[in-house]
This record gives C-alpha cells, sequence and structure tokens, in this order.
C-alpha cells in the first residue's frame, strides 16, 4: 500500500542543483525473516511457525522474537526515510501490560523450516538456516554470545496490553536504522523483540509473516521521499522494478512516472499449466489463469513439451481389495503346510481411472498374480514351506508362455552396491519379522533370477504376529517391491484365536504403499537412485485410494506401510481415535488409545476401529498428515488421502474387546551383555555418489566399521544386547533387524557440540503403543533410540538396516553374525519351547550335548515334529491324505531319509530327486555321491548337478525349459513317489 503527497521536500535534499527530487512515498514491506529463539535449549528455533514469541515463561525460560525487512528492495536508493511505524499483530497473551522493545541485531542471523506444533509455544527442533538461541544459523554458525547480538539500547519500546491487535513502533532510532539499511551503511540484520524478560509468564505471542491471515504478518510502513520522480518498469517476466523517471533504464516497458509496483501493474506470461486429472493434460495458461482451473503452474515460459503433468486420480471410486488367502500344495492353510508361490508380472487395474499397470505380483497357480500376494495363513509351531519360484516373465515380449525376463521392467541404475552390471530380474524373499534361520531368512545376497527358486522353511517358533513378505535383493530391493513384490504373512495362536477380537470379515489387512502413474498407467520410478522417492498417490492393498464398506461395530485392521521412503500420520477424518492392540511383534499387554498411529517403512500396527457409533452412510477417511520428507515441515509432501470408510445399514461385530491382550516378558537392562552403539549418517560419497547413507558402528568413540562387508557385531546366541543408534542427520531412519524382535528401551534427543553427543534431558521410555515387541523402529532426527533384544537359536549372517529401500539399497543395510558359544542343549534354558530343556532334560530336539540348538535341532528326523511341513512327520510312516486333491499316501517324511537324517528340509544327503523338474534324463540326479554319476561322466557336481556338497541345504533347480505352471511339474515326482510308496513300488 502506498499514498502520494503531494509535498516537495528538495530543501531536505539539501540539493541546489542535480535532479529534482520525487514526490514522498509510503510503501509497507513485509519482514524477509523472523523467528523465534529460546533460552532452555540451544536447538529450538520456530522458523516456518505461523507465530514467534517474546518475554519469559512461566518456568522462567526467555524467548525472544528476530525480525528483518528488506528495505533496499522496496525503496529506491538514494531516498530520505522520513518515518518508519513497525506494526505487529498480538495473537495470544497471558499478561496485561508490558513494555517490548526492539534493538537493533548486529549479525546475521537466518530462518529454517522449523515449525512448532500447537501453539507453537515450546518451539521445535531447528532446521538448517534456524536462528537459536546458540546459534545465528543451525547448526554452524553461533552468536558470539548466546541469546542474540545486539545493541544494548532500545531502539523503540511500546506498552502491549492483555488484548490481542495490533500494536505499533515508532521512533527517531527506527528512521536512523531504516536509512543505514537503505544506504548501506548498516547490513539489514533487523531488530530483535524483547519483552519483559525478570517476571515469569509474561511471553507475548505475535504473528509472523507465515501465519496465514496475511493481513496480521509483521508490517514495516516507511515513508520516504525518493531521489527524484520514479515509475515501473515492467520485465518480460512478468516482474516489476521501481526506476527512475522517465523510465530510461527500464529494459521491459515503462508504466509512466509515479506508477507503482505494488500491485504488480505488468502482463503476466504464460507457462504449462497442469490440471488434475487422470490424463496428466498440460496447457498453456498465465499463473492466475491455471490457479483459476485449479491447476498446477510450473513456472512462466515453460512448455508443456517437458512439463511432465502428473496423473490426479479421483479418490474413493474402487472398491478396497482384499488380498486372497494362500492355498498350499500339501498340508493347509493355518497349518503345516507347503506352499508353491511364484513372482509373475501381471497387469493389474489400480485405479478405475487408469489403463492396466504392469506390476510383479505373486500367484499360486499355474498361472495369474496379484499385488500384494496372496496373504499366508500359519500357526504357532506349525511349520511353514515356501517354494518362492521367480517366474518373472516379460509380459510385453509376446509368446504363450512370454520368455523369462532377462532384463529388470524399471531401469536399474547399476551403481548401487549389488546392483548388477547386467540388471536384471533378480530376487530373492525375506519374511519381514521372522525367526528363522539364516538360510531361509531371504539374504540379501542370496538372489536367484528368472526361471530359479529356493525353498524356505520358516518353523513359526515366535509369538504370533502381523508379518509380511517382501523381496530383498541387494542393491535393487526398492524396485522389486516398489514393481509389487510385497505380501502379508499373518501368524496367529490358540491364545489369540481364543481372545474377543473382530475376525473374519471383520479383520482385514491394509497394505499402504504410494505410486506415481504415466498417463498410460504405467509405475514411474528415477532411473537413477535418488535419496528418497515420494509418489503421488496412495494404494492400499493395491488400489489407489479405494473406498471399503463397512458394518455398524469393530473393525481390526492389520496396517503395514510397505512404501519405500514415505512415512504415514494416520488419522481419521472424523477425528475417532483408534485402539492399539499390537505392534510388529505381536499384541501389546492391553489395547492403547490412539488418534493418530504414525508409521515408517516396514512398520505395522495392529488397530481396531469401531463404526458402531455412526448412522448409515456416514464416510469417514482414513487421513495422512506425514511430512515426506519425515518429520520434515507441516505440509511439506503430505499426500492426505489414503482410503475412504462407508458405513452401511448392517450390524457388524459389536463385541467389547478384551481389557488386557497378552502378558508380555519385560526385557531388563541389567540382562544386557553388550551394548552397542550406530551413528546414522550420510558420508562421504565415492565414485557413484556425492555421498553415502551409512550405518557407523562406533566403539569407544571409533568408527569401526560402516560397510555391508563389515562385520563388527557378533550377538552371541543367548545374550541380550542393548543397541543404540543415533541419528545424526535431518530425517527419520526407521531401523530394522533381522531375526529378533526387540523392545525400545528409551529415546533422547541430543545436540552435536564440537563433533560430540552431547544428550538434551533425560531419556523419554517409549509411550505404551510403542512399549511392545517391535522389528522397526523410527529414529527421529537428532535423536538417540536404544533397543534391547535377546539373540537366539540361529547362527549366521542377518542384515539390519534402514527400512527407507533407497537407503537400504544404498549403504545403510550391514549385517551381524549371530555366534552359538554355549550349545543350546547344556544351557539349561528351554530355547525352543517344548517344555523340555537340555540333552539330559530329554528334549527331543537335542541329540547331543553338544547340540548348537534345540530348535535347530527340530529339523530333525526323529523329532516328533512336522517341520518341513509337508503333513509328515518324521522317518515313521504316517497316514496323509489330501482330500482336496483327491489323492492320498503313507509314509513317512519325504525329506527324511532315515531316523537320524539332520533335516527334513530338501536336502543333498536325503536320497530323494528334489530337483527333478525336467525329464531331462541328463539332469536328473539324486543327492551327492561325490561325482560319480552313474551313467554319466564325473562331474564335480556328483549325481544332482545342482548338488555341490552332501550337506547342501536345498537342491536349487536351474529351470531352463519350464513354461507356465512348472511349479506342478516340479511337484510331480514327489506326488508319484507318494503314490509309488503307498503302493509299495
Ligand atoms: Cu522388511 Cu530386511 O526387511
Ligand atoms: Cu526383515
Ligand atoms: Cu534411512
Amino acid at each position: 500500500m502506498r499514498t502520494h503527497r503531494p509535498i516537495f521536500l528538495t530543501l531536505l535534499l539539501g540539493m541546489t542543483a542535480g535532479p529534482m527530487a520525487g514526490a514522498a512515498d509510503v510503501v509497507t514491506i513485509g519482514a524477509s525473516q523472523d523467528n523465534t529463539i529460546f533460552s532452555e535449549n540451544g536447538a529450538s528455533s520456530n522458523g516456518a511457525g505461523d507465530h514467534f514469541f517474546a518475554g519469559r515463561t512461566k518456568d522462567g525460560f526467555l524467548r525472544r522474537g528476530l525480525l528483518a525487512f528488506d528495505v533496499d528492495a522496496a525503496v529506491p536508493a538514494g531516498s530520505q526515510i522520513n518515518s518508519v511505524t513497525l506494526t505487529l499483530h498480538l495473537s495470544r497473551t497471558r499478561t496485561g501490560n508490558q513494555n517490548v522493545s526492539l534493538y537493533r541485531v548486529l549479525s546475521d542471523w537466518g530462518e529454517g523450516t522449523s515449525h512448532a506444533s500447537g501453539e507453537e509455544g515450546t518451539g521445535s527442533a531447528a532446521a538448517t538456516h534456524d536462528a537459536t538461541w546458540t546459534h545465528r544459523k543451525y547448526p554452524s554458525l553461533v552468536w558470539s554470545s548466546a541469546g542474540g547480538d545486539f545493541a544494548a539500547t532500545a531502539r523503540a519500546t511500546s506498552v502491549v496490553s492483555n488484548q490481542t491487535g495490533f500494536y505499533t513502533w515508532s521512533s527517531a532510532s527506527m528512521v536512523a536504522d531504516v536509512q543505514a539499511w537503505l544506504n548501506g551503511t548498516q547490513p539489514e540484520y533487523g531488530w530483535i523483540v524483547r519483552s519483559n524478560e525478570t517476571d515469569t509468564r509474561v511471553v507475548k505471542r505475535f504473528d509472523s509473516r507465515t501465519n496465514p491471515t496475511t493481513a496480521r504478518r509483521p508490517m514495516l510502513t516507511v515513508d520516504f521521499t525518493p531521489p527524484a520522480a520514479t515509475g515501473a518498469c515492467c520485465a518480460t517476466d512478468g516482474s516489476c522494478s521501481v526506476v527512475l523517471d522517465p523510465g530510461s533504464s527500464c529494459s521491459g516497458t515503462y508504466q509512466g512516472s509515479d506508477s507503482l509496483c505494488t500491485p504488480n501493474p505488468c502482463p503476466q506470461p504464460t507457462g504449462a499449466c497442469c490440471l488434475p486429472d487422470a490424463a496428466a493434460t498440460c496447457q498453456a495458461e498465465s499463473e492466475g489463469n491455471c490457479t483459476g482451473l485449479g491447476g498446477t503452474f510450473q513456472g512462466a515460459f515453460s512448455s508443456c513439451v517437458t512439463a511432465q503433468c502428473p496423473v490426479v486420480l479421483t479418490p474413493f471410486l474402487d472398491p478396497l481389495p482384499i488380498p486372497a488367502v494362500a492355498t498350499p500344495v500339501i498340508g493347509f492353510s493355518g497349518g503345516s503346510a507347503t506352499y508353491v508361490i511364484s513372482m509373475r508380472e501381471v497387469q493389474q487395474q489400480l485405479h478405475a481411472q487408469l489403463p492396466p499397470t504392469t506390476v510383479w505380483g505373486w500367484g499360486t497357480g499355474a498361472s495369474g498374480a496379484s499385488s500384494p500376494g496372496p496373504t499366508i495363513e500359519a500357526a504357532v509351531g506349525k511349520s511353514v514351506t515356501v517354494n518362492w519360484v521367480n517366474d518373472l516373465r516379460n509380459t510385453s515380449a509376446g509368446g504363450n508362455p512370454p520368455p523369462l525376463r532377462t532384463t529388470h521392467y524399471l531401469p536399474v541404475d547399476t551403481c548401487p552396491h549389488g546392483a548388477l552390471a547386467n540388471a536384471d530380474a533378480r530376487t530373492v524373499v525375506h519374511l519381514h519379522g521372522a525367526h528363522v534361520q539364516s538360510a531361509f531368512d531371504g539374504h540379501p545376497d542370496a538372489t536367484y533370477p528368472p526361471g530359479q527358486f529356493a525353498a524356505y522353511t520358516y518353523p513359526n517358533w515366535q509369538l504370533p504376529a502381523t508379518l509380511w513378505y517382501h523381496d530383498h535383493a541387494l542393491g535393487i530391493t526398492r524396485l522389486n517391491v516398489y514393481m509389487g513384490l510385497a505380501g502379508f504373512y499373518l501368524l496367529r495362536d490358540a491364545y489369540e484365536k481364543s481372545l474377543p477380537l473382530p475376525s473374519g470379515e471383520f479383520e482385514i489387512p491394509l497394505a499402504i504403499q504410494d505410486r506415481s502413474f504415466n498417463p498410460d498407467g504405467s509405475l514411474q520410478y528415477p532411473a537413477w537412485w535418488q535419496e528418497v522417492f515420494f509418489a503421488n498417490t496412495i494404494l492400499v492393498n493395491g488400489k489407489a485410494w479405494p473406498y471399503l464398506n463397512v458394518k455398524k461395530g469393530k473393525y481390526r485392521f492389520r496396517l503395514l506401510n510397505g512404501s519405500t521412503s514415505r512415512t504415514y500420520a494416520l488419522t481419521l477424518s472424523n477425528g475417532a481415535s483408534f485402539q492399539q492392540i499390537g505392534a510388529e511383534g505381536g499384541l501389546l499387554p492391553a489395547p492403547v488409545t490412539l488418534n493418530k498411529i504414525t508409521l515408517g517403512p516396514g512398520e505395522r500396527a495392529d488397530a481396531i476401529v469401531n463404526f458402531a457409533p455412526y448412522s448409515t452412510n456416514t464416510e469417514i477417511v482414513l487421513r495422512n498428515s506425514a511430512p515426506a520428507p519425515f518429520p520434515g515441515e507441516p505440509g511439506v509432501g503430505v499426500v492426505p488421502n489414503v482410503m475412504k470408510f462407508i458405513v452401511t445399514n448392517q450390524t457388524g461385530y459389536t463385541a467389547a474387546l478384551p481389557a488386557t491382550l497378552r502378558p508380555m516378558e519385560v526385557l531388563q537392562e541389567a540382562d544386557a551383555t553388550q551394548f552397542r552403539e550406530f551413528h546414522l549418517e550420510k558420508g562421504p560419497g565415492d565414485a557413484c555418489s556425492p555421498f553415502l547413507w551409512f550405518i557407523r558402528s562406533v566403539v569407544g568413540g571409533t568408527v569401526v566399521g560402516e560397510h555391508w562387508e563389515d562385520l563388527t557385531e557378533f550377538p552371541e546366541l543367548g545374550d541380550t544386547e542393548v543397541w543404540k543408534f543415533v541419528n545424526k542427520s535431518g530425517m527419520t531412519h526407521p531401523m530394522h533387524m533381522h531375526l529378533v524382535m526387540f523392545q525400545v528401551l528409551d529415546r533422547q534427543a541430543f545436540e552435536v557440540v564440537g563433533g560430540n553427543i552431547v544428550p538434551i534431558g533425560s531419556p523419554v521410555p517409549p509411550p505404551p503403543h510403542e512399549a511392545g515387541w517391535k522389528d522397526t523402529v523410527q529414529v527421529g532426527p537428532n535423536e538417540i533410540v536404544r533397543v534391547i533384544a535377546r539373540f537366539e537359536n540361529y547362527a549366521g549372517l542377518f542384515p539390519y538396516h534402514c527400512h527407507i529401500l533407497e537407503h537400504e539399497d544404498h549403504e545403510m543395510m550391514r549385517q551381524f553374525q549371530s555366534v552359538a558359544t554355549v550349545p543350546a542343549c547344556q544351557d539349561g534354558i528351554d530355547n525352543d519351547g517344548d517344555g523340555r530343556t537340555d540333552f539330559a532334560g530329554g528334549d527331543p530336539g537335542c541329540s547331543s550335548a553338544s547340540d548348537l540348538g534345540e530348535r535347530a535341532a527340530h529339523l530333525a528326523c526323529d523329532d516328533g515334529i512336522d517341520n518341513d511341513g509337508d503333513g509328515r512327520a518324521d522317518f515313521e510312516l504316517v497316514t496323509f491324505n489330501d482330500g482336496a486333491n483327491g489323492w492320498s499316501a503313507g509314509g513317512g517324511d519325504r525329506g527324511c531319509a532315515g531316523p537320524g537324517s539332520f533335516s527334513e528340509s530338501p536336502h543333498c544327503q536325503d536320497g530323494i530327486d528334489n530337483d527333478a523338474a525336467t525329464n531331462d534324463p541328463e539332469k536328473a540326479g539324486t543327492d551327492w555321491d561325490g561325482g560319480l554319476d552313474a551313467g554319466r561322466p564325473p562331474d564335480p557336481a556328483g549325481a544332482d548337478p545342482n548338488c555341490a556338497q552332501p550337506y547342501r541345504d536345498c537342491e536349487r533347480v536351474s529351470c531352463g525349459g519350464c513354461g507356465l505352471g512348472f511349479e506342478l511339474v516340479l511337484l510331480l515326482p514327489a506326488l508319484l513317489w507318494l503314490h509309488r510308496r503307498r503302493r509299495g513300488t
């Protein structure tokens, strides 16, 4: 705003010749920066907040506001400042009259992206460049004296009462400051705003330049006399600048004497305007028109040829799909069972407005697949074997069946460690949350290309929980999971089933994942590795923004964040709460009422939502408010919709929830024998990348390991350890450990002072919803999180990593090696929970005192247990009957060659041709025979070309010539064998 006064002030300029001075003008300038500094914490700030504060709190802490104005951008050089008025809007106050004074700031300071929550009174963690009590610009530049550098005498003082509203400051000293800023004799560092710092509870809250109400933002009104008449000059990019009359220095279009730049009179150029539709429509518009059309302006002169407008889909058009329950080939769902599950490339419609999308899913039949894959239902103590088949075929190449893939579907950046130069569609399956031996854990190096499979046995000796399976291929996990390779694995036990919890149609797994699309429906993912990737559309169970019709009653949702980078902060749009009953590792001791559930990538929550109170047709949206990256800046990068619930007129599950769920063993820090420390941070890069994300093992202040190959942790089986994650970066890392479930001990903020980690305050124990068994935990910026875990049963290599898959594919994944020292069969502990202890105690899992594991020994052929889930236990004869397939057979376990066999699993010494997948006699072979092949020239592989050693766990096949449905062929020999065996042939 500017007004004109027909007063000539030539005399004030003291000139007798030269250009004639122009008319006095008034310009109102908004703050260029503002912030609050908080005396109690050298790392708190509120740069991007709606408010700033001055005065002393009830706890005795000081707040000071900082304000700066860009005077020389708004007032022509050479002007004479006549008067200056600062206007601030008071929006909250605890006391009456206080003197609030301005002091001239003497050094440069900054405003970052920190944004305190709620009333903003306590500030938030400083972001880069934020001013704090200690820092001029966090984290590297500090004030010469804490609390800010400013001239000792106040420049202006006004009384601020207990009435909210506008207050002004005006003085000759302020005129002098503004004149000095304009002339360049003082840098434009602005003023610091101080209130009563003696009494307590006197803080005044003013509105900041980022306040949503424009009229309440700080304003500096400057009355000045320009050195000569001026006018507005319009540049071709639509920007406006004030130049001297008659505009001879204007390189654009001069708007005439005394014309103004506020409001901007310049014609605005056009640019690409992205309209919010599924076709990703782009058209040339001016910025104003584009906004009017609901579009997103891509910048002046930008072109639709290069604009790459996003596909924007209408939310809540499609019903929520619920993944089918997987059907085993042997045994039954929910019990001991063997599955054949194939990863396949299929076309799946992800939204009504999109053409079908090529995804990678999982299928149990001869063809077909879905993403997420079918849900595996498992029971504690009943082992499940899955033949994970990589049957990825290039569906766009034609043919029936199409050829096995030799390349990935997505572009592969071969730079990240482990991504092979030949960029193929290698996969390996990890059951996330499973307590399983290393050979079946889906080690990231154990990948195999299309045409091969791996058989993994999950003993299911652990607490029931929401597990999930997903690809874990070194260097390309992000791509494989983004393509769709994920699914649920729900482990239950009789106790959990006895609890009154919603089940059947009232228990629904929800896999939440973000995806972006090209207008042809294909998935969009960057060709080159990026440290995070946030897509713009949310899928739940493989549909974009679906809806679910719900009955009036309670539902149990198994929530999974299956995204690569995105965190979700989930709320219900009507403000209703969730009852969280479980975390990653199973049930909590009791339900916890929460309004918001925040899940980082890999985390799960088992939560009840009650729709009983709502009238028919009520619509409730599951919303997300988590910024991306997380925790980030409020509102930035948020995709607000997840899915919608529509309440029908039917009554559902209405029983009361149990008050308690499952008693939990609380691990004790006093029992820990190892304390390990890990620093999460960016470090120097390599030939591929300007930096690398690291998990650095720190011992006694020294980094002892930081790479995947660096083995520095050797937990001993039976030991309890405390792992401390110190996040020295600006974003949250969801840290995941394989093999174990852990418990969060505590969290603590810290700051880095002179390179040292200095904790702030005392460690805080986890809130109740985080106090259960977990396998993934969020470690926030400048936060220390300690977890405690007991390492048990399985010796071997296991990964631990950040579950942001882009970080995991970088260098944020390492491995520990668990080692057995005291044989489990003489440790006096009932390790496998079968009620018997050790060798002397008669535990059938212990064949001798020196057995390394009671539980590992369950994989033996004389333990009375069906370890490989084929429906038969051990060597002795049992009856096997599969009614569904109409065939039956008798006999012991086909994986057991005799009662002393080490393992029931397919094995290179079980006497069985497990991999007879082809009819090629050259390839037929049984076990390892030391290189003596009947009817074939001797070769080092022995009778079975896939057995290089007698004790290999698995005769993995190389499936050259098999087509769709080769799993059935794979099973045929087993079926024939069963048949023959029954008939005694
Ligand atoms: Cu879900 Cu090692 O990962
Ligand atoms: Cu895992
Ligand atoms: Cu990370």
